[in-house]
């Protein structure tokens, strides 16, 4: 172990394995939470206690990066003694176990919500609550569309009428429709137009990818947004716009750095002094002095530096949850804007809507639902989100579809509009029958010119596989047919930083991660690519046995993201054999056969 601070002051410390082999596959992945278990009795290092039986000694960290040999995990508190020991060189080869744990805060937070929801009176909360329960009713203000300044010019007539109910809305208010129609962008505007009224914004979705992509678009129109979690859970492109790194790298830190280091040296000093055991009364109190004076003006910088970026901030962006940071822990907010909102259990939802004025969702019925474990649970309402119950009591002026998408060629929207969207989907003129081979750079030939291809691996003998530890699947030969394809398109000029390779096996992800010949093609399950978008997605499906288990495939509103995060070009790799025992599949493999994009794996 090894133990060095991070720019946002975290601890971070960075195991590896005691043979210094490579980590096995199915470890653990950055982001998720752990605790730290000696494996040894540490009572010889100074702890006098097995801290295995005093739980308050156990750190609890993140994995914030991660190697093909070594896990670096962060640490929000300071490190017990006997761990700090085992970093001394006597204690290397001191050895601990990494167990992951679940994140009991979010917990905590949903169930003070749920109370906070079943006490209120007379706050928005209450409204929020009482026009859920068709108790009150929504209100409107009358705003004009022509009195709009807009602010991103490109929006259509849709998109518009959804900004404007949203500011027209009250209290509450939904926009929804089908990948790729401009949800994200609609509300992205409707923040625009929200920081010219110089309201307080949160921005929020149910998902790590999805507040990253938020925040993303945010940063890109050079809206100052502060994104509040851990570091280690948001893409590292976007560290620097976290609450801890602004902090850590705001000009003002290099003063406090400096006064650190002076204190420092006043220690050192207060030390020598008692050792002489003569310091005199007045020098020692004239030290002391200082030293207090220093450590005050420390604590004064910091205030100082964290209401600057709290001030500056015009939007802070984090998950659900995060609303309830100490951070911002007493903040009330004119707006609160809840993306991928169809993906959020309600009480989850409940959490950040205690502290709003105002809430406007955007949602798609058929992309991801919540995730809840238990079936008992779900039928009892936890699978209902709120975004569906406020969408169905309602009132139309409170609703705003969009149906005109601006992302996938016509081919690759066409399954997904048939299959979720009665035909309603229209494929606007910009994007219909843009082709791979309409990129820069890109050669013009059969692969890159045919937008959509389902590969059919059927009678090739390709097996799924159970990966050990994990209990999730993967198919190394259909993993194979997947990279010799990327090495095929990458090889007609595609930039590998618009390829993204899709599974929703988990197991399927780590191998073709270890394998692939580019680390700049995104590679990822299925919730990793929440809300964005690639100009090339090939999606591994994996499955492929005897009795025709489907598994996770069965989840047919996760497969309709994976193949709608498609623009120009979309690759299938599956076993028909298998795949044809659910309808979903054989659809999509008639609507391949009729759209001429159908391919055995044996003709390539
Ligand atoms: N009016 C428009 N004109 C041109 N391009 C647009 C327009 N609206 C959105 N886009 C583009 O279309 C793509 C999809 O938009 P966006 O991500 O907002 O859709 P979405 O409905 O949020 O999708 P998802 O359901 O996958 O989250 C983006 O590349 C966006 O920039
Ligand atoms: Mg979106």
């Amino acid at each position: 172990m090894e133990k060095y601070y991070s720019p946002a002051e975290h601890v971070l410390a960075t195991f590896v394995r005691q043979s210094k082999k490579e980590l096995p596959l199915f470890s653990l992945e950055v982001g998720d939470i752990v605790s730290l278990f000696p494996e040894q009795n540490p009572a010889f290092l100074g702890a006098g206690k097995d801290p295995r039986k005093t739980l308050s000694d156990i750190p609890t960290g993140t994995v914030y990066e991660k190697s093909k040999t070594s896990l670096t995990v962060a640490f929000n508190q300071e490190l017990p003694d006997w761990l700090l020991a085992a970093t001394e060189s006597a204690h290397r080869d001191l050895t601990f176990q990494l167990h992951k744990s679940i994140n009991r805060v979010t917990y905590k937070r949903m169930r003070e919500a749920l109370d906070a929801v079943y006490q209120t009176q007379n706050t928005r909360l209450a409204l929020f609550r009482d026009i859920s329960l068709q108790d009150e009713k929504p209100s409107l203000k009358k705003i004009a569309a022509e009195k709009i300044q807009w602010q991103d010019r490109g929006l259509n007539a849709s998109q518009k009428e959804a900004v404007r109910m949203a500011l027209a809305a009250k209290d509450v208010a939904l926009v929804h429709g089908p990948p790729g129609t401009g949800k994200t962008t609609a509300l992205l505007e409707l923040m625009s137009q929200s920081i010219l009224l110089k309201e307080s914004i949160f921005a929020t979705a149910p998902s790590n990818t999805a507040c990253d992509n938020i925040l993303e678009k945010l940063v890109e129109k050079g809206i100052n947004a502060v994104r509040l979690g851990h570091p280690a859970r948001i893409s590292v492109a976007l560290r620097e716009h976290t609450l801890d790194f602004k902090l850590a790298l705001h000009p003002m830190a290099k003063t406090i750095s400096g006064i650190e280091a002076e204190l420092g040296r006043l220690f050192k000093k207060e030390d020598r002094a008692r050792q002489r055991r003569s310091p005199g009364r007045e020098a020692e109190r004239e030290l002391r002095g200082q030293i207090t004076q220093l450590k005050q003006e420390i604590k004064s910088m910091k205030r100082d530096i964290f209401e600057r970026v709290m001030s500056e901030a015009e939007v802070i962006v984090g998950t659900p949850a995060s609303i309830q940071d100490k951070a911002i822990r007493d903040k009330m907010f004119d707006l609160l804007v809840i993306d991928e909102a169809t993906q959020a259990t309600e009480p989850i939802t409940w959490i950040p809507m205690t502290r709003a004025r105002k809430v406007i969702m955007a949602g798609d019925h058929f992309q991801l639902p919540p995730t809840v474990r238990s079936k008992e649970a779900e039928e009892r309402g936890l699978g209902k989100t709120l975004f569906e119950r406020y969408y169905d009591i309602l009132p139309d002026e409170f609703k705003k579809l969009l149906e005109r998408q601006y992302r996938m060629n016509e081919k690759i929207m066409g399954f997904s509009s048939r299959e979720f969207y009665k035909n309603l989907l229209i494929a606007d003129e910009s994007v219909r029958n843009k082709t791979l081979s309409d990129l820069p750079g890109v050669k013009k030939c059969p692969a890159t010119q045919a937008p959509l291809i389902f590969i059919d691996t059927a009678g090739k003998g390709f097996e799924e596989k159970l990966e050990e530890g994990s209990q999730s699947r993967y198919n190394p030969e259909e993993a194979e047919l997947v990279l010799s394809e990327l090495g095929k398109i990458l090889s007609f000029g595609m930039p590998p930083e618009e390829i993204a390779v899709i599974s929703p096996y988990s197991a399927q992800v780590r191998l073709l991660a270890s394998k692939t010949p580019d680390s700049r093609v995104e590679i990822d399950s299925v919730d990793g690519f929440q809300g964005r978008e690639k100009e090339l997605v090939i999606v591994s499906l994996v499955r492929s046995n005897m009795e025709g288990e489907m598994g996770f495939l069965n989840d047919t509103r996760r497969m309709n993201v994976a193949m709608t995060r498609a623009k120009k070009k979309l690759i299938v790799i599956g076993d028909s054999a298998t795949l044809s025992s659910l309808k979903f599949y054989s659809d999509f493999m008639k609507y391949a056969e009729e759209t001429g994009s159908y391919k055995s794996a044996w003709e390539l």
